[in-house]
This record gives structure tokens, sequence and C-alpha cells, in this order.
């Protein structure tokens, strides 16, 4: 028989709390064994006694409680678990996630562990669409936290709107989805053994000490990539060109900022498995970086005469001896869409690209979704729907790991 799968849930203090005993009993009855973590303010709303007699297991409740610490310290708790979900997830608590805080011992299993985190928020509808709130969001989903909701409807506080905690049967596919994901059919990590390298983000090619020439990129899409990979059981190498958003959990990070250091570094990597470019590396760098600053003088505005960079898509598809298994190309197209993708998998030699559209009103570059159509070099391809970059990264992610199983499928 299969062991139970192992869940420390972190129960916080909101009024779905009452829907946690019922989660807890459906979910055993799915193989899952839960180790209860409460707030205090969740005591408010759900009886620890209750969660003990459901869960089968003791509650836990208080950092200092020294025998908990003996028999369970926080930090083992936080890693013997597969997964670590918390729901109801108030404002509060991930506010205090998204800061790094450890003040009860519920943020101080989150900040511990090394353990995926799904998280099913349930707040007021004005709380859930605050721009503070869903700035801790957007921080939660780059630090690679995956969510279950919330949903619209109507609320217990008598509003309608978006920040209802998800059904208990809605939490609990989406906690086996996530421990399919990290597992694999056969148990085990898909992509363990592995060694994947990811380019992400711009890079800046400097016309004078002060002036350079970039693009819109985020590394939105190329961290969640990375990170994914990661949780997949892959050695990622991340070679990020210049970013505002913090380096993925579990990741070997590499900041560069041209597109020349940034092909060396993909080179030093190497041998990899997979290769995924998912860079927006600029095409052309001014021929020379001029010493001092350009300054008005009354002249011509000076004209820049331009060299084209280096391809490192194009590199690690020819590499004549440490071509990866697996390497995958982007394709960032404005119209014809699939016609210029496939030109450009041709022509950079590539096994798969991910085309997605970056027209200017795609809202792509910067935001947090993103819409892919998927091309293999045998001529074959899928279209995905429009999700978020994290959810592309993790199907994209599955695919590979398929593929590599498989053996075959270019
Ligand atoms: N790429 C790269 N090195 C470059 C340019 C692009 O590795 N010097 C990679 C990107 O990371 C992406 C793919 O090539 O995976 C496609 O990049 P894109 O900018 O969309 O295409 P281009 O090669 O610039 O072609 P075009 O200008 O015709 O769109």
């Amino acid at each position: 028989m299969k062991p139970p799968v192992k869940i420390a849930l972190i129960i916080s203090g909101g009024i779905a709390a009452y829907k946690i005993p019922e989660l807890i009993r459906r979910g055993r009855e799915r193989g899952m064994d839960f180790t209860c973590i409460m707030t205090e303010a969740a005591s408010r709303f759900v009886a620890p006694l209750a969660l003990a007699a459901v869960s089968g297991n003791r509650v836990l409740d208080d950092l200092f409680s020294l025998t908990d610490e003996v028999e369970m310290g926080h930090i083992r708790l936080s890693r013997e678990s597969d997964l670590v979900v918390v729901a109801p997830a108030t404002a509060d608590i991930m506010a205090r996630m998204a800061t790094g805080q450890a003040n009860d011992l519920a943020t101080a299993v989150l900040l511990a562990t090394n353990r995926p985190v799904l998280i099913a928020p349930a707040m007021n509808p004005a709380m859930w669409e605050h721009p503070a709130t869903q700035r801790n969001v957007e921080r939660l989903r780059q630090d690679g936290v995956a969510f279950v909701g919330p949903a619209s409807g109507d609320m217990a506080c008598g509003e309608t709107g978006s920040g209802r905690m998800a059904e208990p049967g809605e939490v609990l596919d989406a906690i086996l989805d996530q421990i399919r994901r990290c597992e694999g059919p056969s148990g085990t990590h898909p992509l363990a053994a592995r060694h994947a390298i990811v380019t992400s983000g711009p890079t800046h090619e400097a016309i004078d000490p002060v002036r350079y020439i970039a693009n819109h990129s985020s590394g939105r899409q190329g961290h969640a990539i990375a990170r994914a990979l990661a949780d997949a059981g892959a050695r990622v190498t991340l070679v990020s060109g210049p970013v505002t958003i913090a380096d993925p959990k579990g990741v070997d990070c590499r900041h560069v900022v041209t597109a020349r250091e940034m092909l060396e570094a993909v080179e030093t990597a190497l041998p990899a498995d997979i290769a995924i470019c998912a860079a927006a590396v600029a095409d052309w760098r001014p021929q020379s970086e001029e010493r001092n600053k350009l300054k008005k003088d009354g002249s011509a505005p000076p004209s820049i005469r331009m060299v084209e960079n280096p391809d490192i898509l194009a590199r690690l598809a020819g590499h004549p001896t440490n071509r990866p298994e697996l390497v995958i190309g982007f394709a960032a197209e404005t119209e014809r869409h699939e016609e210029h993708a496939r030109a450009k998998l041709t022509r950079k030699g590539c096994d798969w690209i991910l085309m997605n559209d970056v027209g200017a009103t795609s809202g792509v570059f910067g935001g947090s979704h993103n819409r892919v159509m998927l091309l293999r070099a045998d001529g074959t391809g899928e279209t995905w729907e429009l999700m978020e970059k994290s959810r592309v990264a993790q199907r994209l992610v599955d695919a590979i790991a398929a593929r590599l199983a498989d053996g075959d499928g270019l």
C-alpha cells in the first residue's frame, strides 16, 4: 500500500476555518495524513480538539511550547511533510509570509520549509483586492508558492466578490496536483539527476557609462521555469540578465548584464540535459562602448553603429560537443505568430519553441499571465490557454519530464 501523503496544514484565523475538519476528513479518505498547525486567531474559529480528533494527530499551536520543540522542532516539522498547505490563508498570514516573518509556529514553519507550499486564500473581497494584498500575492508567486482559489460569490460577511476559500474538494485536488508534480508517476522526482540551464530576463548593452539598450523583459517567465524545474528535482543553473525580481529558491543563479556575458555563463554551465532560453537577449549591441558619457555639443545627434550579438539559443542547439538533449527556445512575436515561430525553430535548430504573443495589447511583458503555443521540430504543436506564468512553467516542466521519460517525441 502507498504510504500516506504527509501534509503540514497551517490554519489561520478566518471564518473559512470551519471547513477544515471536512477537508481533513475527505483528505484522509484520499490517502493524506495531516498535522495541523494553528495560529492563535484560528483557534477562535475552529476547536483544536476537533482538528485533533478528525486528523488523528496532535495539533500544534505554539512556537514556544518546549515539548513540541523537543519532540518535533519546527525545522523538522517543516521538512518532514510532502507539502505545506495554508488553508484558510488570511490577508495577515500572507503578508507575514511575503515579508519572511517568523513570529509564531505557523510562519516559522513556512520560513524554514524546503517543501512546496500551497495556499488557499480566504478574506473579504475588499481585502483581497487591496493593492497591498495583491502585492503580497505577486511576491509569493515569485517565491514559488502555489495558489488555489479564492472563489467568487457570497461571503460570510454579507458582501459579494472574490475572496471565498476554495471548496475542500478543490483544495484536495490542488494538493494531489502538487504532489504529482513533485513526485512524477513513479513516485520519484521526474527530473532527478538532470541538469537544466535556463536563461531569463533582458540583457543590457552599454552605449556609454550611463546609457544602455534594453527591453521590457521582467524575467518572470524564465524564473518561474527555473523554479518549476528545481521543484521537479532538476539541478538548475539560471543565467539571468538584470531583473528586479528575486532569485528563485533552490536554483544556482548567475547574474550577468550583456549577451556576451550570458553566453559565457551558459557555456561554462555545460554540460546539461535541458536548455531553456527564455531570455530576451538584445540582438544587437553598440559596436563600442564610449569611454565617457556622450555630450550634447550642439552638433547632430550621435549615430550608434550596432553589431550583432551571439545567438545563445542557436549556439546551444548547434553545439558540436555538448548539445543538451532538449533545447527549447521562446519566440516573441507580434504578427503571423505561428509562421514566424516555426521559421525561428528551424533557423535556430532547437527542439521545441514556445511562441508567445508580445503585441502591445498582450500584457505579456511584465505581466503575470502568458498565452503560449508549444511547437515541436517534428511539426506537431499545441496551443495552451491563457494562464499564469507559473502554470506555464509547470506545464512545460510536465512536458519535458514526459519527453525525457519517453526518449522520443522530438
Ligand atoms: N535568443 C538567444 N540569443 C540571442 C537572441 C535570441 O538566445 N542573441 C533566444 C531567445 O532567448 C529566445 C529565442 O532566441 O529563446 C528567440 O528570440 P527572439 O528575440 O524572439 O527572436 P530573434 O532571434 O530576435 O528573431 P526576430 O528578431 O526575427 O524576432
